[in-house]
């Protein structure tokens, strides 16, 4: 079937459910729980933080079944058309006997008072499930920063997932081929529209669907991850009346890598993201991207709301404008690319007219000659706003002078920006330290940051100075070439979250 259905369709475990009459706002936790009585799923902070209320979704890919962790209490039930939740009840095998999660967290005593633990198993076996997801230098540490445990202790939590790392395959193995056969009969290419008391629900089908929609109703909201937009319902207690998820639309889920550019479509997450943005902007490791959020964000969160959203602290826009990004909007069938820095004019004011939409961004590929360094600075590792990032793109000639440099920073002013007066000191120069220093000194020119919870204006813009000679440091003409690790520097620090 194409053309328009009325319900959203999607499985919670073995169950199907067929829902004409939802709330579009209504959060994935509080339809779990109080609708359906599966408790099992908790309910800490309901802002994306503590994962209690961690589940699984899972969606068939082409013909691969994928499956990602999640914070329900930020996911609207809207969201799921096409998908099969999991939840800590499903866990159990059919037998009864517990999943080798489970086990190892009895195994290894990592639940005290329990109220964490569903949230925790959820992300084990996303871990488990998940390629590569828990590999690695930091791979267990990654996979759990979003849980938080107040009573056990991390460790005991952590050796349960490497005892779960090494069981043997668990249930859900044995049913791949059904699950992806059920959620195969879920594929019908409709667009969904569902109009109730309690407001409007358009889920379009494809890009074209979604400009004709936003052409019609420009004040619609366009929600990816929700990540961003949840909050405003849990904790702003916005009414939304017509939300547009965009989250399924295949055109706009597109990776694609080209000789020159990569390009990113609006639908694509973080986590998907990270792989192609980390070959081509290449820094000591993916560090940016890995901290942005937890697991469960960047599952749900995409590059493209990350800009959509206009925060003047959101991580990708600064590294994105340093690396010379291009943002593709689209209206109707009216199609613009700009300047990635020319989006945001003001602070809450973005370059976006009604009824427009991103469709995508396109990050040129760096030339063996520049290097491409980003630092977030915030006061834990794992899980926090950044208080100030810096972002620096150069090119070097062979003779150590400075081509080109594009330098921008989030949390230095309204809206992530570039510091043209220090782009200025830094071009056709030596790369010595005495265009270090004109550097250092054009910084404060070129920002007047603000003193909020997060840092004070003085600490803003010591540090935007210290980035710069951090900078020099990492890849000036004297650099030992062993990149300094922002991790390193953090846990020296004690910061990590799981310590
Ligand atoms: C616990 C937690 C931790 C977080 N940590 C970080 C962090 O470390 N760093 C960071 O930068 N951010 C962080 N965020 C914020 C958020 O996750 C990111 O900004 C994310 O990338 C937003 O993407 P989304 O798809 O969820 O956006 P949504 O919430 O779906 O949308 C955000 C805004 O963009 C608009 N929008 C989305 N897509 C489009 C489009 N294609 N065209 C036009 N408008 C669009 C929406 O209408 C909305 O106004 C965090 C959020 C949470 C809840
Ligand atoms: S309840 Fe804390 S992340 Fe959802
Ligand atoms: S076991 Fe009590 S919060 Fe984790």
């Amino acid at each position: 079937m194409t053309g328009t259905r009325h319900d959203v369709r999607f499985y919670v475990g073995n169950e199907y459910h067929t829902l004409a009459d939802i709330a579009p706002t209504r959060t994935l936790l509080d339809w779990l729980r109080e609708d359906r009585g599966l408790t099992g799923t908790k309910e800490g902070c309901n802002e994306g933080d503590c994962g209690a209320c961690t589940v699984l979704v899972v969606r068939l890919e082409g013909d691969r079944l994928v499956w990602r962790a999640v914070n329900a209490c930020i996911q609207f039930v809207a969201m799921l058309d096409g998908a099969q939740v999991l939840t800590i009840e499903d866990m159990r095998a059919p037998d009864g006997s517990l999943h080798p999660v489970q086990q190892a967290m009895v195994d290894q005593h990592g639940s005290q008072c329990g109220f964490c633990t569903p949230g925790f198993v959820m992300s084990m076996v996303a871990g488990r499930k998940a390629d590569g997801l828990a590999q690695g230098e930091h791979g267990i540490d990654d996979m759990l920063a979003g849980n938080l445990c107040r009573c056990t202790g991390y460790a005991p939590i952590v050796r349960a997932m490497r005892q779960a790392m090494q069981a043997g395959p668990d249930h859900f193995d044995a049913m791949a081929q059904d699950m992806a056969d059920r959620l195969r009969r879920l594929r019908d290419g409709a667009t969904v529209d569902i109009s109730g008391p309690t407001g409007r629900l358009t889920i379009p089908a494809t890009a074209d669907a979604l400009a004709s929609t936003l052409l019609a109703s420009p004040d619609a909201r366009i929600v990816a991850g929700a990540t961003d937009v949840g909050l405003w319902v849990t904790k702003g207690l916005r009414v939304l009346p017509h939300i547009v998820p965009i989250g399924g639309i295949a055109d706009l889920r597109r990776i694609e890598r080209g000789p020159d550019a990569l390009y990113i479509g609006a639908a694509v997450t973080w986590q998907e993201a990270r792989a192609a943005l980390t070959e081509i902007l290449p820094q000591p490791d993916d560090e940016v991207i890995r901290r942005i959020g937890s697991v469960q964000v960047r599952n749900a969160g995409t590059v493209c709301g990350n800009i959509a959203n206009g925060s003047p602290i959101g991580d990708g826009p600064p590294v994105l404008i340093a690396a010379g990004a291009r943002l593709h909007l689209r209206r109707g069938d009216v199609r613009r690319t700009i300047a990635l820095e020319d989006f945001f004019i003001d602070y809450g004011r973005q370059d976006r007219a009604p009824g427009e939409f991103v469709e995508g961004v396109s990050i040129p590929v760096p030339g063996p000659q520049t290097v491409i360094r980003a630092w977030k600075i915030s006061k834990r590792f794992d899980q926090d706003i950044s208080a100030i990032l810096g972002a620096f793109s150069l090119t070097i000639t062979p003779d150590g002078t400075i081509e080109n440099a594009r330098v921008a920073f989030g949390g230095m002013a309204a809206t992530p920006r570039r510091a043209s007066r220090t782009e200025a000191a830094l071009v056709g120069r030596k790369w010595d330290e005495t265009t270090l220093e004109a550097a250092r000194q054009a910084i404060a020119q070129d920002f007047a940051p603000i003193t909020d919870m997060r840092a004070s204006d003085w600490y803003r813009r010591t540090v935007a100075a210290n980035l710069l000679t951090r900078l020099y440091a990492d890849c000036g003409p004297d650099a030992a070439r062993a990149p300094i690790s922002v991790r390193t520097a953090c846990k020296a620090a004690g910061e990590h979250a799981h310590g």
